[in-house]
C-alpha cells in the first residue's frame, strides 16, 4: 500500500506483469486506471493524496498474461511543475508557492487553474479521456498513452467546475454536472453529443438544465452524480464550498479543502432533472435524507414509477482529511471510515395522494447481491457506468430493505 503514496516513474514501454494467481484465458482487453503518481517535486511536496500529478496506467490482458505501461498526463500543470521543478499550481489540498516574479493578479490567474486530470479515465470511440473536478479533460492515445489534446469545457458552456465522473449513454453521448457562477449561481447539467472525429469533443456541449444553489454562496461539494435513461439525479449534501473563503485563498496559502464546511445536522437534498426537457421533476416536492457525505453514486435506474438511487455514503466528510499524505505515511494513521451502500427510492409519480409525511414508496426493493460475502464486494453494472463498491458484508440488504444496517429512506411530501 505504501507505494500508493510515493512518487512513481512512468513506464513508457510495456513490461511483462508479475502474476499472482491466474487470469482466465477468455479475458482479453485493456484495463486503464488513472491516479496520482508524483507527490514530490524538487523541494516541494503535495499535501494530499488527491493532488499528485496524474499517471495513467494500462494493463494489457491477453491469454492469461498481463503487460503494463504507464505515462504521465501532459497537462499544463504537469509541464509548468516540471519546468520549475516545484509545485507552481495549487491543487485540492496543496497551495502552490507563488512565483515571486509575478504580481498578485498573475499569481491568482496561474495558481488556481489546475488541469491535472488525475481522477477518471473514460473510453470513447478510438480514444480515452482523463478528467478531474476541473473544467478541462485530456484526450489520450489508448495505445501509447500519449496526451493528444486538452479540451476546456468553459469555451463552449458557462461552467466553471465539473464533476470528475462523466457519464455516458449507450450511444456515446456524455453527460456532466458543473457549477456556474454567471448570473445567479447554479448547478448545470451538461450534455455532450458525440463529436465527429477531429472536432473538439465539447464543441456541441450544451447546458440541459440548471438548479439554483440552495445557499447562494455555498454550493455543495459534488464529485459525481447519477443518471438513468430519462433522468439526472444529484445531491446537495451538507459539505459545502464557502466561495468567500475561496476568494481569500487566492491571496493566501489556504487550500480548496480549507474552503469546505460541513453543516452538521443539515439534511441532504436530492434533485431530479428530466434529461430531455432540463426541467426539475416534481418541483413542489422536496426529496430529503439525513445528513451524509458521498463521493460516489453507484447506480441509478427507473422502476415502476420510481427512481432508485444507490450511493456509497459516509456519516461525515472525515474521509477527506484521512487522505492527507502526512497521515497516510504515518505508522499511526487514522483508520478509514467505512462507507455504507445506501439505496434511496424516489417516487416520480406523486399523484397517488399520500398525506403529508406519508410514505409514497411501494416498490419492493430488489436484492443488492454481494459477490463475495467475506470481502463484501459488490459489483454494480448499469448502462451508464460500472462501479465496484467495497464494503462490509453486514450491509447486505434483504429483499425489502429491512436489514438493520441498510438505509431505505422514504420520500415524504413536505
Ligand atoms: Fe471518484
Amino acid at each position: 500500500m505504501e507505494s500508493l503514496y510515493m512518487t512513481s516513474p512512468e513506464t513508457v514501454n510495456s513490461i511483462p506483469g508479475q502474476m499472482k494467481g491466474k487470469i482466465p484465458e477468455w479475458i482479453n482487453g485493456n484495463l486503464y486506471r488513472n491516479g496520482p503518481g508524483t507527490f514530490d517535486l524538487g523541494e516541494s511536496q503535495y499535501q494530499h493524496w488527491f493532488d499528485g500529478l496524474g499517471l495513467l496506467h494500462k494493463f494489457e490482458i491477453s491469454n492469461g498474461k498481463v503487460k503494463y505501461r504507464s505515462k504521465y498526463i501532459r497537462s499544463e500543470t504537469y509541464k509548468k511543475n516540471m519546468a520549475a521543478n516545484r509545485i507552481v499550481v495549487s491543487e485540492f489540498g496543496t497551495a502552490a508557492f507563488p512565483d515571486p516574479c509575478k504580481n498578485i493578479f498573475r499569481r491568482i490567474s496561474t495558481s488556481f487553474q489546475t488541469d491535472n486530470t488525475l481522477v477518471t479515465v473514460t473510453p470513447l470511440r478510438d480514444y480515452v479521456y482523463t478528467a478531474s473536478e476541473a473544467k478541462v479533460i485530456h484526450k489520450v492515445d489508448p495505445k501509447t498513452l500519449d496526451t493528444i489534446s486538452a479540451h476546456d469545457i468553459e469555451k463552449f458552456v458557462v461552467v466553471n467546475v465539473a464533476s470528475a465522473h462523466i457519464l455516458r449513454d449507450p450511444d456515446g453521448t456524455m453527460h456532466n454536472l458543473g457549477n456556474s457562477y454567471k448570473g445567479a449561481p447554479k448547478y448545470s447539467l451538461i450534455k455532450i453529443p458525440v463529436a465527429p472525429d477531429g472536432e473538439d469533443v465539447f464543441k456541441k456541449a450544451e447546458v440541459v438544465g440548471s438548479v439554483p444553489f440552495r445557499w447562494p454562496n455555498s454550493p455543495s461539494y459534488l464529485h459525481s452524480f447519477g443518471m438513468s435513461d430519462n433522468y439526472y439525479v444529484f445531491l446537495e449534501q451538507p459539505l459545502c464550498i464557502n466561495t468567500g473563503y475561496l476568494m481569500e485563498t487566492m491571496l493566501t496559502r489556504k487550500t480548496f479543502v480549507d474552503c469546505l464546511k460541513w453543516h452538521e445536522g443539515t439534511k441532504t437534498l436530492f434533485h431530479i432533472i428530466d434529461k430531455r426537457t432540463g426541467e426539475k421533476v416534481n418541483p413542489k416536492m422536496t426529496y430529503l435524507a439525513e445528513p451524509f457525505f458521498v463521493f460516489h453514486h453507484i447506480s441509478t435506474y427507473e422502476e415502476d414509477g420510481n427512481l432508485v438511487v444507490d450511493v456509497s455514503a459516509y456519516e461525515d466528510p472525515k474521509i477527506l482529511y484521512i487522505h492527507y499524505l502526512k497521515n497516510l505515511r504515518s505508522e499511526q494513521r487514522d483508520i478509514y471510515p467505512e462507507p455504507t451502500v445506501r439505496r434511496y427510492v424516489l417516487p416520480l409519480d406523486t399523484s397517488v395522494g399520500a398525506t403529508s409525511g406519508g410514505n409514497l414508496v411501494t416498490l419492493r426493493i430488489p436484492l443488492l447481491a454481494p459477490l463475495d460475502r467475506t470481502m463484501g464486494r459488490y459489483c454494480v453494472i448499469t448502462k451508464h457506468c460500472l462501479i465496484w463498491v467495497w464494503t462490509s458484508h453486514r450491509l447486505m440488504m434483504d429483499d425489502v430493505g429491512r436489514n438493520i444496517d441498510t438505509y431505505l429512506e422514504p420520500a415524504v411530501r413536505t
